[in-house]
C-alpha cells in the first residue's frame, strides 16, 4: 500500500495533516516552522483581495477619532451645564430694579433753612422748600414730559432743559410748554420730630390739593 492510500485511509478524517499550508484551495506541504511564500498573512497565497491595514497604525487613527469624539462631546456637555448654570442663576437673581423707598426721613425742619433744598434732589426725586409759614415737598419731574428742571438760584426758578418750562419756587409754572405747576408730596412729622415725605401721597395745585394739611408742614421755628 503506496504513502498516498495510507494517508487517504488513515487521515482524511482528520484533515490536512500537521504542517500543511491552505493555498487556492490546495493542500501544500511545508516543513514546521517555515513561512511560505508571501508570509504568513499573505492574501496572494489566500486568494484575497487586499483590505484595509488592521495594524497598529488603524489602532491609533481609531483611538485619535475616539478621544476626539470624546473631547466634542465634553465641550457640548460643559457649554450646556454652563447655559443651564446661568439660567439658574439668573431664575434666582431675576432681574430686580431697587428704588429708593416712597417714604423716607428727612432730617429736622430747623434742618432747613429759607429757599430750595436741593439734597434729596438724586436720591428721592424731590426738593424740599421751606418759606415763611413752613415746609413743603416738590417732585423734581416736570409736568411737560417727565424731565428733570433744574434749580436756577441766582433767577429764583425752576428751569427745564428740555423744552424750557419755567417754575416758581412754589412749583407753578410761568413759562414753555409745562401745562400745570409740578406736583406735591405729602409731608409730616414723626415722633421723633424728624420730617417724613411720603411719595405715595402727591397734591396738585390745579386740582385745589395744595390746600390739604398734608401736602403742608407748619413750621416758623
Ligand atoms: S419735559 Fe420739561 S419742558 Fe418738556
Amino acid at each position: 500500500m503506496s504513502d498516498q492510500e495510507t494517508g487517504s485511509k488513515g487521515g482524511a478524517a482528520a484533515g490536512p495533516p500537521e504542517g500543511a499550508v491552505v493555498a487556492s484551495g490546495a493542500i501544500s506541504k511545508a516543513a514546521p516552522g517555515t513561512i511560505p511564500p508571501g508570509g504568513a498573512g499573505s492574501t496572494a497565497a489566500k486568494g484575497v483581495q487586499p483590505h484595509a491595514p488592521s495594524g497598529p497604525s488603524s489602532l491609533n487613527v481609531t483611538r485619535r477619532s475616539f478621544f476626539s469624539s470624546l473631547g466634542i462631546a465634553w465641550v457640548a456637555f460643559t457649554g450646556a451645564m454652563s447655559a443651564a448654570l446661568t439660567g439658574m442663576t439668573r431664575f434666582l437673581f431675576p432681574n430686580v430694579l431697587f428704588e429708593p423707598p416712597m417714604s423716607f426721613k428727612a432730617g429736622f425742619p430747623s434742618d432747613y433753612a429759607m429757599g430750595v433744598d436741593e439734597r434729596y434732589k438724586e436720591k428721592f426725586g424731590v426738593w424740599m422748600v421751606r418759606d415763611d409759614e413752613g415746609i413743603y415737598v416738590l417732585s423734581t419731574t416736570c409736568t411737560h414730559l417727565g424731565c428733570t428742571p433744574n434749580w436756577l438760584s441766582g433767577e429764583n426758578k425752576f428751569k427745564c432743559p428740555c423744552h424750557g418750562s419755567g417754575f416758581y419756587p412754589t412749583g407753578i409754572n410761568f413759562e414753555g410748554p409745562a401745562p400745570r405747576p409740578l406736583e406735591r408730596y405729602k409731608v409730616s412729622l414723626a415722633d421723633d420730630g424728624q420730617i417724613v415725605v411720603d411719595k405715595n401721597m402727591k397734591y396738585q395745585q390745579e386740582k385745589g390739593q395744595w390746600d390739604d394739611p398734608s401736602a403742608f408742614l407748619l413750621y416758623t421755628g
